[in-house]
């Protein structure tokens, strides 16, 4: 019997649109044979909607449209399975069935930081990717931060603080920043796709730096930029037990000091850190995303013209940090280089990279519909595995309790 893999995507993100078509592509690549794909788009407002077919990216201009040709419905779980129920109950009603696994395409908030994997887990369904925890660690930057030096891993000189406390310790924050060196990039801890991201040349631009992220995100990142900035991608796919690496990208910013927005899913002239939030106004639409073609699309060089030692050195960096954060699935793990010093430092993992890196593992010859029958099989084997796990002890604490 063909497996009904459900495609998780949209939810209450900046990179909504992304990875709408993030899943499109991934449900066209999924193997017909083996699976059937099933569409359940979480809108912004956290509703799900089920899809009978597979949608385009215009299906999804206007939630009017959404509603037109998608059904609202909840995941059920029933005894051992996870069934598709409608909101409303229409009289002449057909049951959507139920689906077997599912595959969260969904980027930054929601989806690549443990929420939607913790939804899955209480209905005990098989799902592909990172699992919570990992999920969770890989898209907090500081948290992702202090796992890496524990492991020794080579991160760009950082710290970091909570907005709330700028003003009153500023004194203590403003050193830190000193002791990095201007100028610096400014981040939110928890969002991704370059929302929220400026530079400070100087101590004076350091406030509204800080005020810009703030809107974002309590938890503020503060690094030394990078001189000479290149900035190379390595996608691993598997699990801790045994896992690859692919072959490396690097992608360009041109002339912008920042890779934003709209260069990296748009392929158009970004603006500069400062002109990250307005870039959002006008690639944060469904019909933005429809014209692009994801992260697939973005100014890139495959594989990465750098020497084979700095290849093989980011390779196993990659793979030594998707093993110390736990992580599986496809990810991809993105490196900045210093082209005069050919430093390199682990800038952050994407436990859900955009179009899935299948770009990536085409030049491995894995194909898209490969690459997803490999997080079908990984979602089982996860499964598999917690099955034969220890989770509860035989106790007798509540028949000894009276309250
Ligand atoms: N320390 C740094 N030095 C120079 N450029 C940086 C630095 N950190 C980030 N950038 C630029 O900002 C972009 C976004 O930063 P990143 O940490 O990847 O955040 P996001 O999670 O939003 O993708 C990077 O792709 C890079 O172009
Ligand atoms: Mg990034």
């Amino acid at each position: 019997m063909k497996l009904r893999v459900g495609f998780l995507f949209g939810g209450d993100s900046v990179e909504h649109e992304v990875s709408i078509i993030s899943a499109i592509q991934a449900m066209n690549a999924c193997d017909e044979e083996r699976a059937q794909a099933i569409p359940l788009y979480i809108s912004k407002d956290r509703d799900f909607y089920y899809f009978d077919h597979i949608p385009t990216a215009q299906e999804f201009s206007s939630m009017e449209e959404v509603k037109k040709n998608a059904v609202a419905v909840s995941l059920v779980k029933k005894g051992n399975t996870v069934t598709i129920e409608p909101i409303e109950r229409k009289l002449f009603f057909k049951p959507l069935g139920a689906i077997d696994l599912a595959i969260p395409v969904m980027h930054g908030t929601n989806g690549e930081d443990g929420t939607i994997q913790g939804f899955l887990e209480m209905l005990n369904l098989p799902y592909a990717g990172c699992d919570g925890i990992a999920a969770a660690c890989g898209q907090d930057k500081v948290v992702m931060k202090h796992i890496l030096c524990d492991s020794h891993l080579p991160v760009c000189p950082w710290t970091w603080f909570y907005a709330h406390q700028f003003e009153s310790r500023m004194e203590e924050i403003k050193a830190e920043i000193r002791a990095l060196g201007y100028p610096v990039v400014i981040k939110p801890a928890c969002l991704g796709s370059s929302v929220g991201i400026a530079i400070a040349h100087e101590e004076a631009e350091l406030l509204e730096a800080v005020q810009d992220a703030a809107q974002y995100d309590n938890k503020i990142v503060v690094e030394k930029m990078v001189a000479n900035l290149r900035e190379i991608n390595c996608s691993v796919l598997g699990t801790v037990f045994d896992c690859q690496t692919s072959v490396l990208e690097e992608v360009g910013k041109g002339s912008h000091e920042i890779l934003d927005y709209e260069k990296k899913y748009l392929g158009q002239g970004g603006k500069s850190a400062k002109g990250v939030k307005g870039a959002m106004k006008g690639a944060g639409s469904a019909k933005g995303a429809a014209k692009s073609a994801g992260m697939a699309s973005a100014a890139r060089i495959v594989p990465a013209p750098i020497e084979e030692a700095e290849t093989q050195k980011i390779q196993q960096l990659a793979k030594k940090t998707f093993e110390v954060l736990g992580a599986s699935g496809v990810c991809r793990i993105d490196f900045m280089m210093d082209d005069q010093t050919k430093e390199i430092y682990v800038n952050e993992i994407n436990t859900i990279p955009g179009s899935l890196a299948f770009y990536l593992w085409q030049e491995e010859q894995v194909d898209f519909t490969q690459l997803i029958d490999r997080l079908i099989d990984q979602a089982i084997d996860r499964q598999r595995r917690r099955e034969k796990m220890i989770t509860s002890f035989e106790t007798n604490i509540l028949a000894n309790y009276r309250g």
